[in-house]
């Protein structure tokens, strides 16, 4: 963690602006609070990444409490070539006071230097290749290119460094981790699988009741446990006896959330004025 930390540090002495990568399905878990105050005065972009995934009201959401404190935003499928150009455009809105104080000195057209910064898996390396796309193969075959930061030539005039900066999750938040864990961003050993479903179970009862019904064609349970052996036996997984075997169908039903499967789900929506917390 110090480490990576040292790493950010270094990088961002490089750069004007910071495109900061979370995951749209637990916007406030998957972001990194220290970049807060690392960051400095930089300008800053926060991508809602996997929005393909994710509750598409709740995204715009998210984008509203973003930009509120003071991002710029744009929710996106970062595999998506069309949706990642976009981040061309944004980079220039969010840079323009740099570009004109440039202006001003009579500095014409230099570059714009950006990185990606987000934690593990959160999609930091597609969105560099989609982004660059072949252009940044180029750059690194080239005969007597050093080794160490190379930039990607982005369209916009926009220099990316081709090394995502890599943040640490917020795991010293319980209900975070759970998310996090539900989501594949982190090692399910943290949480047990069985746990996870239960709790996703209870979170989908409350936040999107047909879900599960239409999914494994079952009725409602009465609580989350009967939920999970229905799936259980709707899927056909039962142990010796005929009995649902609880860990093979919470095992299924957290699959099937993290490959978007069970529809587009939102973990977390925005505080509320009254509980605000930082971001
Ligand atoms: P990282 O560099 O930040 O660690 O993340 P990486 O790009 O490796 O992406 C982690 C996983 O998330 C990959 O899936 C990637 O395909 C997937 N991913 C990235 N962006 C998006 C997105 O916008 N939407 C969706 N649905 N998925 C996204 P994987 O299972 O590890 O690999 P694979 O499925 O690509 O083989």
């Amino acid at each position: 963690m110090a480490k990576a930390k040292r790493m950010m540090q270094e990088q961002l002495r490089l750069i004007d602006i910071i495109i900061e990568l979370v995951d749209a399905r637990l916007p406030l878990a998957s972001k990194n609070p220290d970049i807060d105050r690392l960051a400095g005065g930089k300008s800053r972009i926060l991508l809602l990444n996997k929005a393909d995934m994710a509750d598409p009201q709740a995204t715009a959401a998210w984008e509203d409490y973003f930009r509120a404190a003071g991002f710029y935003t744009l929710a996106l499928d970062c595999r998506q070539k069309a949706d990642v150009r976009r981040v061309s455009a944004l980079t220039a809105r969010a840079c323009a006071a740099k570009i004109e104080r440039d202006r001003k000195r009579g500095i014409k057209n230099r570059p714009l230097r950006a990185m990606i910064a987000g934690i593990p898996n959160v999609g930091k390396s597609t969105f560099i290749n989609t982004f660059a796309g072949r252009a940044s193969a180029k750059t690194g075959n080239k005969p007597g290119v050093t080794k160490g930061k190379q930039w990607v030539k982005l369209p916009g005039n926009i220099e990316l460094l081709d090394t995502p900066g890599l943040l640490w999750p917020r795991l010293e938040d319980e209900a975070a981790a759970a998310r996090l864990a539900a989501a594949g961003s982190i090692n399910d050993d943290i949480l047990h699988k069985a746990d996870l479903a239960v709790e996703l179970i209870d979170y989908l009862r409350s936040a999107y009741p047909a879900l599960i019904p239409a999914r494994y064609g079952i009725e409602p349970g009465a609580g989350r446990l009967e939920d999970l052996e229905n799936i259980a036996r709707a899927r056909g997984c039962l142990m010796k006896g005929a009995e649902p075997d609880l860990d093979k169908a919470a095992a299924l039903l957290i699959d099937d959330f993290r490959s978007g499967r069970l529809g587009r789900i939102t973990l977390e929506l925005p505080p509320q004025p009254a509980d605000e917390e930082k971001v």
